[in-house]
């Protein structure tokens, strides 16, 4: 069985640190979610994640550092990467911001899944970086959530997806994370591009502002992936974790559409009747009218701040999955809407409903 120490125990990083030396797993708390950790440069502790999340060996892992200096080792830059790199990491980091640059040669390939690039990032939230200096290893790190399902943002989530895991430490910490969505994930790419394969709450706003005032020439393109509802080993995707179905909870899952938007999207007949077996999620008390229908509400946030809205997303989907008489889960619709922090949860919106859009009637 997997066990839980507290994070406010000197002993308990002492012993997480030890067990990623000998190559065990840790999941620790991140300022975005749960990461399930090993030693990036032991392939055989690697494959413990692959095994334990059951996830496909196509999908590369971010190795989590504790300072920049440590990405030396790790990658083969090129001048444009490096200038990049450079100040994207001294200005974001540490935060939730994964930078993917070309990968060093001696790096495991299980980490990379083959390719020639590899995922950095710093995280912020001291439990993380005590983890990370205690141990003076670079740590790989995946969400630490069963493959597909929904990220975990405290100790319990993991331990209701991982908890069967023979050898695993869960740390935890006195809060939940303080995001509760992954990082925005960029690639610079070896000559003038740059690429955002996953939107988060580092926008390419503030990416593309801090690049322009050193005088970086460079274009940054949001890469609109084809966006694949089954997952197949060979499949090449940029980043794999755009699946269609990801983040996704064991109950149907439906967004509710907008209804003043204005672009027609297809939207199914969710009858009223169905509305005592769903759990509504709601954003700024949008949808509120139908809070006394519903077998339960929730509001991502009642006064539409959006950091309280990602902090609760993940928490709220899994809070549903266990709710008894549950059968149907609506989610808010932020299509519309052009903030890059609202589209970043959207994202995740997006997936855990697979897209699917109903009215009510
Ligand atoms: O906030 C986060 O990023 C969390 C915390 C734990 O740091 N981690 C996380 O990892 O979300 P994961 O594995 O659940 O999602 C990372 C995504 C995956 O979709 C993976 O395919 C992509 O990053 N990725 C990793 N390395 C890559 C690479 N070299 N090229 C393209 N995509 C990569
Ligand atoms: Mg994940």
């Amino acid at each position: 069985m997997a066990k839980i120490v507290t994070a406010l125990k000197p002993e308990s990083l002492e012993e997480c640190s030890q067990f990623l030396q000998s190559g065990e797993l840790v999941a620790f708390p991140t300022e975005t979610v749960y990461g399930l950790g090993a030693n990036a440069l032991d392939e055989k502790a690697l494959e413990k994640i692959f095994l334990a999340k059951g996830r496909p060996k196509s999908d590369p892992l971010i190795v989590h550092l504790s300072g920049m200096v440590q990405a030396e080792s790790l990658t083969e830059m090129t001048a444009f990467q490096r200038q990049c790199f450079d100040i994207l990491g001294n200005q974001f980091w540490p935060g939730p911001l994964t930078i993917i640059v070309k990968a060093s040669r001696y790096l495991p390939k299980i980490v990379t899944a083959g390719g020639d690039s590899v995922a950095l990032r710093i995280p912020n939230g001291e439990t993380a970086l005590k983890l990370l200096s205690l141990s003076k290893l670079p740590i790989a790190a995946p969400s630490a959530n069963k493959f597909g399902h929904v990220s975990p943002t405290k100790a319990q989530h993991v331990m209701d997806d991982l908890g069967n895991e023979e050898k695993l430490i869960i740390l935890e910490q006195d809060h939940d994370c303080k995001i509760g969505i992954e990082s925005t994930i960029i690639k610079i790419m070896e000559d003038y591009e740059i690429h955002l394969l996953r939107p988060g709450f580092i926008s390419t706003l503030q990416i593309s502002s801090i690049l322009q005032k050193s005088n970086i020439s460079f274009s940054l393109k949001r890469v609109k992936k084809t966006i694949v509802s089954n997952y197949s080993e060979d499949e090449k995707l940029d980043s794999p974790g755009q699946l269609l179905t990801h983040y996704s909870p064991n109950i149907e899952s439906f967004i509710l559409a907008d209804k003043n938007k204005k672009n027609n999207i297809s939207a199914d007949i969710f009858l009223k009747s169905l509305l005592r077996k769903t759990i509504l999620i709601d954003f700024n008390m949008k949808n509120i009218e139908y809070s006394e229908q519903v077998l339960k509400y929730y509001d991502l946030s009642k006064s539409g701040n959006n950091l309280e809205a990602s902090k609760n997303l993940f928490s709220f989907l899994r809070q549903s999955e266990i709710e008894q008489n549950a059968e149907y889960i609506l989610l808010p619709d932020f299509s519309e809407e052009n903030d890059e922090e609202l589209s970043a949860i959207f994202d995740r919106i997006y997936r855990a409903a697979s897209g699917k859009y109903v009215a009510i009637n």
